[in-house]
Order: structure tokens, then sequence, then C-alpha cells
């Protein structure tokens, strides 16, 4: 075969070896720009993984990058005049320029053609050739030139950077250094690659870069005056770009590129032309690495191109998805960095380390254990103002609010039961919440809770509109309260244009077979052609429903209720006065988002009226209506939070769409945890995050991380009543209080854990 590889960066030169490793008799051609020695970059990262795969795939060339490798351990955060190293992340750097010299003089080792200082303008030149490799880099030619079939998908991302280099020594650590400057935040990502050169990397949001002119400089300006920002920690050594070559100041915008074809005919692209990852998970060349092994592979394995392409493109898609997705945390913790530059260093340690979601909490135990229980016991310090001498699991430590303490961080999500017979809770609901409340939660919250029989969503809904329900939620709350340490929530709401509709395990959101009542909303538009179109509420009927609230929240209070939640999410009677989707009214009541906050708000401040001042208050929210910017969107939720907040609310809820039957949501692990850590850190309100949370090591990443201060748990509870006592044992953690007729079963467990941990290695 006569292969021609366009681009000489690790991706093509490692494809060129495994190809001709495979069968010398390939004719392979690497064709590149620059000189051998020429490159623009300073150091790559690459995993110990990476290297066991390349030395399964070339063990000569993989010794020799083994042998430059320069490795450390570290990670040390500078920020705020403060230090904070973490150990266990091992990392190891080798040189961009040794990287490929090392390949280069590989492949022409193999008999592999480099033709350096060659500019490939089109494909013209390689018509006879019978495969065509695209691996020349973010801005390929070759991509572009078949733009139409390969589709990419490129998106500028928002920081500023300029990759340089630098003699100071970083060899202890992987560093980020954080600088506050009078033009906004600077940070540098900085780590040694050799003996004695460092990659030094300046990333700053666009406003910082513009306010320092750097748009302006030149690239010899640019590194003086970074040179100045950052010479505390250079003593007194230079800045180097050797990217002068670039137009303009050398500074750039990541491009994420994802391609939606990957090859064309005889053509394949390959590393960052077909897919890139964010420098921050410094992953782009082992991606381009072992891509290129897979691609070589398939080519000597398949009858024919097109079949070692689709496998080829199968295989590394999936990896290229899984890494981006890393990747896109990472890009946009760095990107909305300004946020989280009021958390004290160890919380934002925390955050940095665990921006991509790869690692969690308990990796972290696994990487560094003294520096992980250092930052529990400053957790427990934030909460309860004593430093403990032993840590406990983020989620044991309790929360204070108003006069209220929770025992623990775990919640059980509000969750309908379809059970009630005219609004009154029975055996059911005594046996159901009553079991979530033995089961270890720190709160139990009840389903949504209506306000007036037309305010029910279905027969089955609770309500407290009379005496009857205020009795028989009192007998729960009291149970609650007497055998457990659980607090008992309400959730109050109103159906709205959802009401009159089946029971969950019928057909949700369904208008009901007969018998079906009024609804109201904020205006005529129905939930979906096939429901009632609602009638538009008069001011009167707005008051009326305002009424309704109040009467029960004071139910509530003498039912002996620990918490008010009131339910403005999903699309139900205040949420769809929030969203504009189904709020079209012209009076007070609709147009801007003050206006449309205009009836929540009036019945919070009438509620917490009625509600004792000691009991806090939480809104649920929908944090994006996932329609696009006709719909509610993440910073609108922040919008509506510091309105939330301004007016007394004690915590947000933050739960997401059910708001329109249009929704495109993007589900995944903790999909909704993103709104709750902008909402509380933008606004500086309590949150409590929920949706896709399941396991023990989610919730303690989260509020380590200062992305919520609760954690509500919805269908894991449903599955387990006594989650959180089971995540105890599974964290080995024996402060949490079972009940008393259960500890026989509690020793046992625990017992079996032990004997678990011994048999497998774990102590
Ligand atoms: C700031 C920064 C830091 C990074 N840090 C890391 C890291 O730590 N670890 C990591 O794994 N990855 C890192 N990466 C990513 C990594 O550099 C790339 O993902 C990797 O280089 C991709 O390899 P490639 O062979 O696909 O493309 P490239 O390395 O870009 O190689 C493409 C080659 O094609 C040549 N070329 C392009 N067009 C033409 C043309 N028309 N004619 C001839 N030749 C051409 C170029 O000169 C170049 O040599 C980083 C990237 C950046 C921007
Ligand atoms: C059966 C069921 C009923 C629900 N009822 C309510 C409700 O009454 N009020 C509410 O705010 N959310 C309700 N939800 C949403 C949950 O509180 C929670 O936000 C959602 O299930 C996502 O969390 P999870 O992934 O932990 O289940 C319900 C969810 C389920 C599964």
């Amino acid at each position: 075969m006569r292969a021609a590889v366009l681009g000489g960066g690790p991706g093509g030169l490692y494809f060129a070896i495994s190809l001709k490793l495979r069968d010398p008799a390939h004719e392979v051609v690497v064709v590149e720009r620059n000189r051998p020695g020429d490159t623009f970059g300073w150091g790559v990262v690459l995993s110990d993984e990476t290297l066991t795969n390349l030395r399964a795939n070339d063990p000569e060339s993989a010794e020799l990058i083994r042998g430059s490798f320069a490795y450390w351990d570290d990670i040390a955060v500078h920020y705020r005049g403060t230090t904070v190293r973490s150990g266990g992340h091992g990392f190891c750097g080798i040189s961009r320029k040794r990287l490929l010299n090392i390949l280069q003089d590989r492949a022409a080792a193999l008999g592999v053609e480099l033709r350096f200082e060659t500019e490939v303008q089109d494909l013209t030149a390689f018509a006879g050739y019978d495969l065509i490799v695209g691996a020349d880099g973010v801005n390929s030619r070759v991509r572009a030139a078949y733009a139409d079939v390969f589709k990419p998908d490129i998106d500028v991302r928002a920081c500023k950077y300029i990759w340089l280099g630098t003699h100071q020594k970083f060899d202890d650590a992987f560093t980020f250094i954080f600088e506050e400057t009078p033009h906004g935040w600077i940070w540098a990502h900085a780590y040694q690659f050799d003996a004695d050169t460092a990659t030094f990397i300046v990333e700053c949001s666009e406003r910082t870069w513009r306010n320092f002119g750097f748009d302006r400089m030149s690239a010899d300006e640019t590194i003086v005056t970074c040179e100045k920002l950052f010479a505390a920690y250079l003593g007194g050594n230079s800045l180097m770009s050797n990217a002068k070559h670039l137009r303009g100041s050398a500074w750039l915008n990541f491009n994420r590129v994802l391609c939606e074809r990957w090859s064309y005919r005889n053509i394949v692209l390959l590393g960052d032309a077909a897919a890139t990852a964010h420098f921050s998970v410094g992953s782009g060349s082992k991606l381009a690495m072992e891509s290129a092994i897979a691609l070589a592979n398939y080519i000597q394995s398949e009858p024919d191109l097109a079949a070692a392409f689709r496998r080829y493109e199968d295989e590394r898609r999936l990896e290229v998805l899984r890494l981006q997705n890393a990747a896109r945390n990472s890009t946009e913790w760095f990107e909305d960095v300004e946020r989280y530059l009021h958390l004290d260093p160890v919380q934002f340690n925390y955050s940095l380390l665990t921006r991509s979601q790869r690692i969690s909490h308990e990796n972290l135990r696994q990487r560094d254990a003294e520096w992980l229980s250092g930052a529990e016991k400053w957790f427990e310090q934030q909460a309860t103002g004593r430093r403990p001498n032993r840590a406990r699991p983020p989620m044991f430590v309790p929360f204070r609010v108003r006069g209220l303490e929770l025992v623990n961080r775990v919640c059980v999500s509000p969750m309908a039961q379809y059970r009630a017979v005219d609004g009154t809770p029975n055996d059911w609901h005594f046996v159901h919440y009553a079991e979530r409340a033995k089961g270890g939660a720190g709160m139990v919250f009840t389903e949504m809770t209506c306000v007036s029989a037309i305010g029910r969503i279905s027969t089955g809904c609770t309500g407290l509109y009379s005496e009857e329900h205020e009795q028989a939620w009192k007998r729960l709350v009291d149970f609650v309260h007497a055998e457990t340490e659980a607090k008992i929530a309400i959730q109050l709401g109103h159906s709205g244009l959802k009401g009159s509709t089946q029971l969950g395990w019928e057909t949700p959101d369904a208008p009901l077979i007969e018998q079906n009542w009024e609804v109201i909303g904020p205006s005529c538009v129905p939930w979906s052609p096939d429901n009632q179109t609602p009638r538009e509420m008069t001011k009167g009927d707005i008051d009326k429903v305002g009424e309704e609230f109040v009467r029960a929240a004071e139910m509530a209070n003498r039912a002996g209720f620990d918490w008010l939640e009131l339910h403005y999410a999903h699309g139900y009677l205040m949420s769809s006065f929030i969203t504009p989707l189904t709020n079209k009214r012209t009076d007070e009541y609709g147009g801007s988002l003050e206006n449309r906050m205009r009836f929540p708000l009036e019945v919070f401040h009438a509620v917490r009226k009625v509600w004792p001042d000691e009991k806090p208050i939480s809104v649920r929210i929908s944090a994006h209506d996932w329609v696009g910017p006709n719909g509610i969107q993440p910073q609108d939720a922040v919008a509506i939070s510091r309105m939330l907040a301004e007016q007394g609310v004690d915590l947000v809820d933050v739960s997401a769409g059910q708001t329109t039957v249009d929704a495109r949501p993007v589900y995944g692990r903790m999909f909704q945890t993103p709104f709750s850590d902008r909402i509380r850190n933008e606004v500086g309100i309590g949150t409590l995050a929920v949706g896709n949370i399941y396991e023990p090591d989610h919730v303690n990443s989260i509020l380590m991380a200062g992305r919520a201060d609760l954690v509500c748990l919805g269908r894991p509870h449903l599955a387990d009543p006594y989650w959180t006592l089971h995540a105890a044992a599974d964290l080995r953690y024996e402060g949490v209080a079972w009940p008393k007729p259960y500890w026989r079963g509690r020793d046992q467990l625990n017992r079996l854990k032990s004997r678990a941990e011994v048999m497998t290695g774990k102590v």
C-alpha cells in the first residue's frame, strides 16, 4: 500500500510507524511543513496508561519516550497568597520536540520517507496514493477540503491562552498559579518536561486579555508583561515563546473540534484534525497516538479501507466523546473560574482537582488520603465552627439554617405517590415516609402537597386544605420526630395547567379519562394539544391561590413540619408564571422576568409571614426549560435565584425541565448539578442539588466542591429507603444513628463490610 500521511505531529508520525511495523512492505511518506526541530509547543503530559499502550505497540520508541520523561506526583495551587499541595496524581511530561524527534528517528529507521519543509496545498499531489491520512492538526487543510463531508463542529472557546516555556524549575509539582490583577484574574498552568525546561501556559478571560491590551501587543511585549505578572514564581527566569512564526501576538482561543465523519473515499482524519481535547486535561497527544494505533490495526486486519475506517471510527469516537466530555467540564471550569474565586483555598483546590468530574472524592482519597482528610476537617469546621480530630465524609456533616439543624446533608427528594384519596395521606404515606426517615437521610421531603382540590395534579395527590389532611400529616410528623433523627419538610404546590391529569404510572400529564376539573394558568396556553386549555387567571384567582398557600403553610406549621418548600418548578402553576413559554400575560404578572416573578414572590412573602422565623423556606425551580433562548436558561435561573435570595428565601432547590413538551434535556450523571453550582457561587445563596445523583461519592464531591449545600436523591430512595445508612456502611462511617431495634442488623452489616475489605485487600 502507498500511504501519504499529511502532517508530522505525534499523530501522523506514530501512525506511519505503526503501519510500517505491521507490514514493512507498505510505502509510507510523511509530509510536514516544518523543519524537524521546529515545534509550536513546549511539553506534553502523557499518563502511565498511555505509555503502556505505546509499549505494546512499539517497545522501542516507548522506551525512548519513557527515558525522556520528567515525573512528578503533586499538584500545587497558588491562590490568594496560599499554596495548597496535594499528592498522588502521577504525571509524566516530555518535551514535544523530544517526542517528535524520537518518532521522526524511529519512522526513518523503519523506512518511512519524511518530507520536511513541504507545505500541503491541496490533495491533488497525492492522487496516486492508496491511503491519505489527514494528520495536519487542529486547522487541518484536509478536513477543510472536504468540510461538507466531514462536517466539523468547531466550538471556539472563550478563554485566551498562550503556550510559553521557561527554565524556572517546576519539577516538584504540576503548578497552577492564579493571580488577581487590576485588569482581572490571570492564571498559569506550569509543568516540567525535561531537566531544565517547563511548559508555562498563560490563560485568562477575553475581558482581562483586552484590559491588559494583549490584543495590541507583539509576542515580545506579551512575554515581558507575563514575566512581570508571574515574577514571584519565575525566580528571575524569563518566559520564552517558540511560536513566533504564528501571526499576531500568539495568543489563541482553544478550538474544540469534532467531525461528524472521519473518512471519505481513501482519506481519513487522525488526531486533532478529527477531534481535539482541551489542553487542561492534557490528552490531545495521547488521543492522537492511540488513534494512530487503532487505525493501523484496522488497516491491517480489515479486508478493505472502508471496513477499516468504519471500525476505527466506531472505536475511537467513543473514546473521543468520553474525553471531550471531561475536557468540556474542565474547559468550562476555567472559563467560569471567576465564579469560584471567592472560595477558601481548600475548597478552591478541591473544585479545581475535581473539575473534569473524572476524579471523585474517593479517587482523591486514594491519591492523597492525608490531604483529603484535612479538606474534610476544614469542611466540618466551616459548618460547625469546630475542627474535628477525625474527619468524616462531607455528607455526614450537619447543616444549620435558621433555627434548624439537619444531622446530615442527604435529603429524600419530593416524590408524588399518587396514593391519596381526596387529598388525605393514608397508611401508604405513613409507611413510605416513615421508612425513609428511619433510613438515615437528614431530611425527608413530602411529595408536592396541593393547596386546593383543583390544585392537585391527579386524584391521587396529597393535599393540605382540610382538617383531615392536617391531622393525617401530623401523625406522620410526630412519628418522624419521636423515632428518628430526620427532619421533615412539606413541599407545597399548585398544579395549574398540569392539573386534572392521570396517575404517575398511567399516562402522566394526560387528562383524566372522565370527571376532569377546570384548570387555571397564567394564560390560555395548554400543556399539550391533548390537554385542557387553562382559564387565564384573574386578579381574583391570583389572590385566592395566594390565600390557599398561606392556609396550607399554617396547617403545615400546626402539623409540626420543620421546613417548607414552595414548588416553583416542573411546569406547575408557579413555574408556568415564571417561564415565558406559558406566561403570555400583558398585565403586571407577565412580560419581563420581574413581572413573571411577581406572583411567585407575592406568595413567598405571604407564606413567610405565617411561617415561623426559626423554620427555613426553600423554593424549587426549573433552572432550564431545555428549549434554547425562548425559554428559561441557566443565566435566567441565576437572575431568578437572585430575586429569591433578595426576598429572603433560604435555599434554592435546583431542578430543571418538565416545563414544556418541546424540551430536549441533556441527561447524564449529576446533570443538573452545574446549575446548582452556578446559582450557589454566583448568587451566594444556599442550594440543594438534585438529578441523577446516586452514589455516596457523587454526594461527597458535590458538597466538598461547594456545588450545593444539600443533596436530594429521588429514585435511589425509591429503590432503597435506607440509602443513607447503607452509604455510611459503604464508607465505613459509624457515626450515623440506626434505629435501636435495628442495631443487630447494623453490626452484622458493618462486620460483613470489614470482612469484605480484608478479603479484597483494601485494608
Ligand atoms: C497549549 C496546549 C497544551 C497542550 N498540552 C498537551 C499535553 O500536555 N498533553 C497532550 O497529550 N496534548 C496536549 N496538547 C494537545 C496536543 O498538542 C495535540 O492534541 C496533539 O499535538 C495532536 O497531534 P496531531 O498529530 O493530531 O496534531 P499536531 O501536533 O498539531 O500536528 C500536526 C502537524 O501537521 C503539520 N501541518 C499542518 N498543516 C500542514 C500543511 N498544510 N502542510 C504540511 N504540514 C502541515 C503541522 O506543522 C504539525 O506538525 C496541548 C495543546 C495545546 C494547544
Ligand atoms: C415518582 C416520582 C415523583 C416525583 N414527584 C415529585 C414531586 O412531587 N415534586 C417534585 O418537586 N419533584 C418530584 N419528582 C422529581 C424528583 O424530586 C427528582 O427531582 C427527580 O426524580 C430527579 O432526581 P433523581 O435522579 O434522584 O430521581 C418526582 C420524581 C419521581 C421519580
